[in-house]
C-alpha cells in the first residue's frame, strides 16, 4: 500500500542539508509528495486498537472524534485507510488534538488501524485451524468402515473427503475400505461470516485385506429321529460371499443354509468365504436317534421368553403349525426319552398363571405339587397361581448328587428367577450346556443336573 501525504515542514528540514536544492529552500515554498509504503496491517488487531487502545476507547463516539464506525468518515478518518503513516502524521501533528496518542500508537499499530479503517468487515473473519484427524476404530479393512473425526478451532463442523477414491470412500464421517492400500482422508472447514476457510489437513490410514468371515453353523435340530429333517444355517460375520459345504447331502451346495434328512449321524461343515477368498470353517453334528427312540424337543417363545419341551411328536408338529399361539420356534435342542422314572409335566394357566410348564423326574416333588394343586371348580382357581398336573410326558433317570450314571447324558435346568422378577416362573431343561450358559448370561440361575437322558 502506498500513501501520499503532504509534509512541508519535514521536507524543508531535509532539503536544507542538500546543496543541490538550496535554491528551492531559498524560495521558501515547496510542495513535496513523499511516497511511503505502508505494511499490510492486521485488521482484527486494528479494530481492537481503534476501539480500546490503552484501555480506553480512543475513537470515541463523540462528534469531536471519529465515531465507532470508520466508514462514516467522520473527521477525515478515512484518510487513514491503509495508511498508517497518515495516522502517525495526524497524531504527531496533533490534528484534532490527537497528539496525546503519541505514546500509545506505534507505526506498526497504525498500520493495523489503517487496515481496519480501510475494511472494517475484514476484522470480523478470523483464521481457524483443523486439528489431528483420528479414526475409530484405528484400523480399516476392505469392506469395513471406520469413523473419522477432527475438530476446527472455530467449533464449526469439519467435512471429510477421500483423496484416494479407489482405496476408500467417505460418506459423512464414515470411511469405507475399498481395496488394500493407503487411504488419504482430507478434512476441510469452509468458514463462515466470522471465520476464514481453514487450511485443509490430511491423514492416512492403511486399508488392509478384508477380514475373513467367522462363521457359526447351527441346526434347527441337532438330534433327529431317522427320516426327520434339520435345517442347517451358516451365520458369518463379516458376511461371506460364498459358502462351501462338506458332509452328507449338503456337500457341493453353495447357499447359506442347507436342509438335511440324515439316515445316520453326520458331521456337516461349511466354509464361509469372502470376496478375497479367505474364510473360516464351522461345523455341526446332526445326531440320528436310534430307531424307535423318542425325542424330547425344545421350543422357545420369542414373545414370552419362555422355554417348553415335549416328547409328543404330534404336539411338536402342532406347535410348529401355531397351535400354541405365536412366537414358538424350535431351538434345535433335543434329548432322548428313556430311563427309570416317569417325568411329571405341570402347567399353570393363561390366567392367573403361571403361563408356563414345569417338569420333574423327582416323584416326591411331583407328588408335592399335585398335593398343592387347586381342584377344578374351586373359585381360587381364578385368582391364585398354581401348577396343574398334565401328563407323564417322558421318562428319564434321576441324577444322584448332580451325577449321571455311565451311558447317560446330563440334562440341566436353569430358572428365570421369575418370582424375584415378578414374571411367570419358567425353566429351561436341556442337555446343552451352551444353551444353559446362554440364559445364565441373561440373568437366569443354573440349577445344575436334574435328570439323565440316554446317550
Ligand atoms: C486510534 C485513534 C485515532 C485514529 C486512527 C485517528 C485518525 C485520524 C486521521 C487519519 C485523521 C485525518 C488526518 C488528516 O487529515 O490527514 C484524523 C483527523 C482528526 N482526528 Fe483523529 N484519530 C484517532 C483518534 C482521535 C481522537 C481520540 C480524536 C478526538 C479527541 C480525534 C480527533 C480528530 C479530529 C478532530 C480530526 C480532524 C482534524 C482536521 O480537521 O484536520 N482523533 N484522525
Amino acid at each position: 500500500m502506498f500513501a501520499l501525504f503532504y509534509e512541508p515542514a519535514l521536507a524543508l528540514m531535509t532539503i536544507a542539508k542538500n546543496g543541490l536544492f538550496r535554491q528551492i529552500l531559498l524560495a521558501g515554498l515547496c510542495l513535496i509528495y513523499v511516497s511511503v509504503a505502508d505494511a499490510a496491517g492486521d485488521a482484527a488487531n486494528g479494530k481492537a486498537l481503534y476501539n480500546t487502545t490503552n484501555g480506553a476507547p480512543l475513537a470515541c463516539a463523540s462528534g469531536a472524534c471519529h465515531g465507532t464506525n470508520p466508514l462514516a468518515g467522520m473527521n477525515k478518518i478515512l484518510r487513514g485507510a491503509n495508511a498508517g503513516a497518515v495516522i502517525m502524521n495526524a497524531i504527531r501533528s496533533n490534528k484534532g488534538s490527537m497528539g496525546f496518542l503519541t505514546s500509545y500508537i506505534s507505526a506498526a499499530q497504525a498500520d493495523d488501524i489503517g487496515a481496519y479503517i480501510a475494511n472494517p468487515s475484514a476484522a470480523n473473519t478470523v483464521s481457524q485451524t483443523i486439528g489431528m484427524i483420528s479414526f475409530l476404530p484405528t484400523s480399516l479393512a476392505v469392506g469395513d468402515t471406520t469413523t473419522v473425526s477432527a475438530t476446527a478451532t472455530s467449533g464449526l463442523a469439519v467435512s471429510f473427503s477421500s483423496t484416494t477414491q479407489s482405496v476408500c470412500t467417505v460418506s459423512g464421517s464414515t470411511v469405507t475400505g475399498i481395496t488394500p492400500g493407503t487411504c488419504t482422508i482430507a478434512a476441510d472447514q469452509a468458514g463462515n461470516a466470522s471465520y476464514n476457510a481453514a487450511t485443509q489437513v490430511t491423514q492416512n490410514i492403511d486399508v488392509s485385506a478384508a477380514t475373513p468371515p467367522t462363521c457359526v453353523l447351527s441346526a434347527s435340530s441337532t438330534l433327529v429321529s431317522a427320516g426327520s429333517t434339520s435345517i442347517l444355517t451358516a451365520s458369518c460375520s463379516p458376511a461371506a460371499t460364498s459358502y462351501l459345504w462338506v458332509g452328507g447331502t449338503c456337500a457341493g451346495t453353495s447357499g447359506a443354509s442347507c436342509t438335511v434328512t440324515p439316515s445316520a449321524t453326520t458331521l456337516y461343515t461349511v466354509a464361509g468365504v469372502n470376496s478375497a477368498g479367505s474364510g473360516a470353517v464351522a461345523a455341526v453334528t446332526v445326531t440320528v436317534a436310534p430307531p424307535g427312540s423318542i425325542l424330547v424337543i425344545e421350543f422357545y417363545n420369542t414373545n414370552l421368553d419362555n422355554y417348553f419341551i415335549t416328547a409328543d411328536s404330534g404336539e411338536a408338529a402342532a406347535i410348529d403349525g401355531g397351535s400354541a399361539g405365536p412366537g414358538w420356534i424350535r431351538t434345535g435342542n433335543a434329548f432322548l426319552s428313556g430311563g427309570s422314572t416317569s417325568v411329571c409335566r405341570f402347567y399353570g394357566s393363561q390366567s392367573p398363571g403361571p403361563n408356563s410348564h414345569f417338569y420333574t423326574v423327582d416323584p416326591a416333588e411331583c407328588q408335592g405339587l399335585k398335593d398343592q394343586q387347586i381342584p377344578a371348580g374351586d373359585p381360587r382357581k381364578l385368582t391364585v397361581k398354581s401348577w396343574n398336573f398334565e401328563s407323564l410326558d417322558f421318562v428319564s433317570t434321576p441324577a444322584t448328587n448332580q451325577t449321571c450314571p455311565t451311558g447317560t447324558t446330563p440334562v440341566y435346568r436353569a430358572y428365570n428367577n421369575g418370582f424375584a422378577r415378578g414374571v411367570d416362573s419358567n425353566h429351561r431343561i436341556t442337555s446343552s450346556l451352551t444353551a444353559i450358559q446362554e440364559v445364565v448370561n441373561r440373568g437366569w440361575s443354573n440349577e445344575g443336573v436334574v435328570m439323565c437322558a440316554p446317550n
